[in-house]
């Protein structure tokens, strides 16, 4: 098991990657002047955050819709908590759009106004841990040989996003002093066309039928693969030497976690999920095949 303190930073009881952090930003977050119309995607890692990217590049975006643009979509979705140093946040046009990972005691006072909007994207945790395992092999993170060692640093929150648990809960039980939309990753899978017009609903957007066909195309798992825009294959590539592809859309299933947890494991994972999710409002999806 590798040093977590190495990868990670602890800031205000949460953990950051540490490379390339910037702390005296994120001493000023709570002051941070949030507008109207700014759009926040909340996620857990591993929980399909560059997915969503996609979707509200695609919903935005004409350029990206047609194809016409090449800028990835990073850029017009960027993370809050790791502003690159050539962004200036405070002047980028309306719409601002931005990813984050941040728990719901971390981001700016000013989106407790109700008036910007937030989507928080949940997967069920056995896919998030199952995602993250492999990645973390491939990425400056912490990581273990097995699944086994894994699931402890997992379900310690000893990884980048701190403990799913506390995360999702977080969120959830603050969902009143925000102007928050709940979206499950799996219903997303299993009716895209259908979960997008809620996004849109959502975002108070309106695409034409011909337009909404695209943005389902093009948010499809196999062609988003494709898509050197959304598929982060560059941005690993650049920024942490990986050349390697496909390690952002790696399967993009419900339900792998049965190809890597034991039963021992999966009745272990239940337990201690049932004893911090007792009364837990939001259902979840743990096989393709449920309803
Ligand atoms: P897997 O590792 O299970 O394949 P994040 O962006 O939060 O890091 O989440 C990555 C996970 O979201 C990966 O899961 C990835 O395959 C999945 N994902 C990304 N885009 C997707 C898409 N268009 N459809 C389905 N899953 C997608």
């Amino acid at each position: 098991m590798e040093d977590i303190d190495s990868f990670l930073f602890k800031f205000k009881g949460y953990y950051f990657l540490r490379p390339g952090l910037d702390i005296g930003f994120l001493e000023t977050l709570n002051d941070f002047e949030i507008r109207e119309d700014d759009v926040f995607i909340v996620t857990y890692p591993k929980s399909g955050t560059i997915w969503f990217q996609q979707i509200l590049n695609l919903i935005y975006f004409d350029e990206h819709r047609k194809s016409t643009g090449n800028l990835e979509t990073v850029f017009r979705v960027p993370y809050f908590e790791y502003p690159d140093q050539n962004t200036d946040f405070v002047k980028r046009p309306s719409p601002r759009l931005f990813t984050t990972h941040l728990p719901y005691y971390l981001v700016p006072s000013g989106l407790k106004n109700k008036k910007a909007k937030i989507i928080y994207v949940y997967r069920n945790p056995k896919d998030v841990m199952c995602s993250y395992f492999h990645f973390s092999k491939k990425m400056p993170l912490p990581t273990t040989s097995t699944i086994e060692e894994f699931m402890q640093l997992f379900l310690e929150g000893k990884v980048l996003g701190s403990l799913w648990f506390d995360h999702i809960k977080g969120w959830h039980e603050h969902k009143s002093l925000f102007n928050i939309e709940f979206m499950m990753y799996e219903e997303f899978k299993k009716d895209l066309r259908g979960s997008m017009l809620k996004v849109c609903k959502f975002l108070g957007k309106e695409l034409s039928d011909e337009d909404m066909d695209t943005v389902v195309s093009q948010a499809m798992f196999e062609n988003m693969k494709l898509d050197p825009r959304a598929n982060y294959d560059n941005i690993l590539k650049d920024q942490f030497g990986i050349q390697e592809k496909g390690h952002f859309l790696r399967k993009g299933t419900i339900g792998d976690w049965k190809n890597y947890m034991t039963v021992e494991q999966n009745e272990r994972f239940d337990k201690i999920f049932q004893k911090n999710m007792k009364d837990f409002p939001l259902k979840f999806i743990w096989d393709m095949n449920e309803e």
